[in-house]
């Protein structure tokens, strides 16, 4: 036996790699409080004129609308190239996520101002909207990240499977095996490719698995992730030595590899390549159905490629939600039209 490999060494490790995790949120934690902005690339919206008041989601009269785009001849051809693809959701009534009345502010000033949001079981929900209009903060609060930045405080509600996730007494781990997230830069532990999708495995294990009988657990989670042709000569590789796609999808597959029912992604693909980003897309039309995504993203393209259904977001409120294909083909709001053009502008 390796003297290396005893079972002290392997809890140490563990408890490093469970730190290492914990440190990875706290970095993003960091970033935000430190106001350095998610994605330099993301285009900053100026607000303008009144957004007109809707039925079902009343924008305050505070809140500013995007201004008027320069004119967008290339949004159309844009639009028109996008393909389309048949919905993942069973049924739309059957919901995975219901947000209700959601508020969070950090130190006393309000992001998000009374959310109402419904992800329907197996779909693809597209989160857009202009940098800093609360997107992240959203989505960390789904499974209860934002409340480790110690100014944050929550109010309302987020029902998972009809169940409140700000209930007392909820798991916190139990809850973000659930709710997995895959973060903007690829976060692999620095450990072996095996050892990173095995990690939720052995964390879930009462007692320790031997590495045979994770084997074929490990290679069905790689398939599913859709990495397993290109790792499968070497899982011992360093997972860091991998190019920025994989290290994603090694991300996609870890976050797998604990049976979520829901993946939130926050803008995967803004650190990747086209042809890398192509590739996750693929993999989250292939995953969703047998589960959900709640993606947030600032590629418009990208949010109509893969979304059943969309919310968009200015200011801390959800000015318009629905379908997909309705939200950026036919919106109600005049905001969403003016975003949606501005962006492709
Ligand atoms: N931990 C935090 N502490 C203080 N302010 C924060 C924190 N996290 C986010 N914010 C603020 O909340 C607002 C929304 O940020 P964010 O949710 O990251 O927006 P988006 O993802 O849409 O760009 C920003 O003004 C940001 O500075
Ligand atoms: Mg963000």
């Amino acid at each position: 036996m390796d003297p290396m490999d005893t079972p002290s060494n392997d809890r140490a490790d563990e408890r490093a790699v469970r730190q290492e995790w914990r440190h990875a949120l706290d970095r993003s934690a960091d970033t935000r409080a430190a106001g350095i902005p998610s994605d330099p690339t993301e285009v900053a919206v100026t607000p303008a004129v009144e957004a007109p008041p809707s039925a079902t989601t009343p924008p305050p009269a505070s809140a500013p609308t995007p201004a008027p785009a320069v004119a967008a001849p290339a949004a159309e051809a844009v639009a028109k190239s996008l393909t389309e693809h048949p919905t993942h959701v069973a049924d739309p009534t059957d919901l995975v996520l219901a947000i209700r009345g959601l508020r969070v502010a950090f130190s006393g000033n309000e992001i998000l101002h009374g959310v109402n949001i419904d992800a329907p079981r197996g779909g693809v929900l597209a989160l857009v909207g202009p940098s800093g209009c609360g997107k992240t903060t959203l989505l960390r609060s789904i499974n209860r990240l934002t409340e480790l930045a110690p100014t944050a405080s929550i109010d309302g509600e987020i029902q998972l499977d009809g169940q409140n996730v700000y209930d007392r007494g909820t798991d916190l781990n139990l809850l973000r095996r659930r709710i997995g997230m895959v973060f903007q830069q690829p976060n692999p532990f620095p450990m072996t490719i095996f050892d990173n999708v095995a990690f939720a495995m052995r964390e879930q294990a009462k007692s320790r698995p031997s590495r045979s009988s994770l084997l074929p657990a490990v290679e069905d989670v790689l398939q599913r992730a859709g990495l397993w042709d290109e790792v499968k000569d070497n899982l011992d590789r360093n997972a860091l030595s991998l190019s920025g796609g994989q290290q994603q999808r090694l991300c996609i597959a870890r976050t797998l590899a604990a049976n979520p029912e829901v993946i939130l992604m926050d803008e995967p693909c803004s650190a990747l390549d086209p042809r890398s980003t192509a590739r996750i897309e693929e993999l989250i039309l292939q995953l969703a159905g047998s589960l959900s995504v709640v993606i947030v993203t600032h590629n418009l393209a990208q949010a109509k490629r893969i979304g059943d259904y969309a919310a968009y977001l200015l200011n801390g409120d959800v000015i318009e939600q629905g379908l997909a294909r309705k939200v950026f083909e036919d919106p109600e709001q005049q905001s969403t039209r003016d975003f949606i053009s501005g962006m492709f502008g």
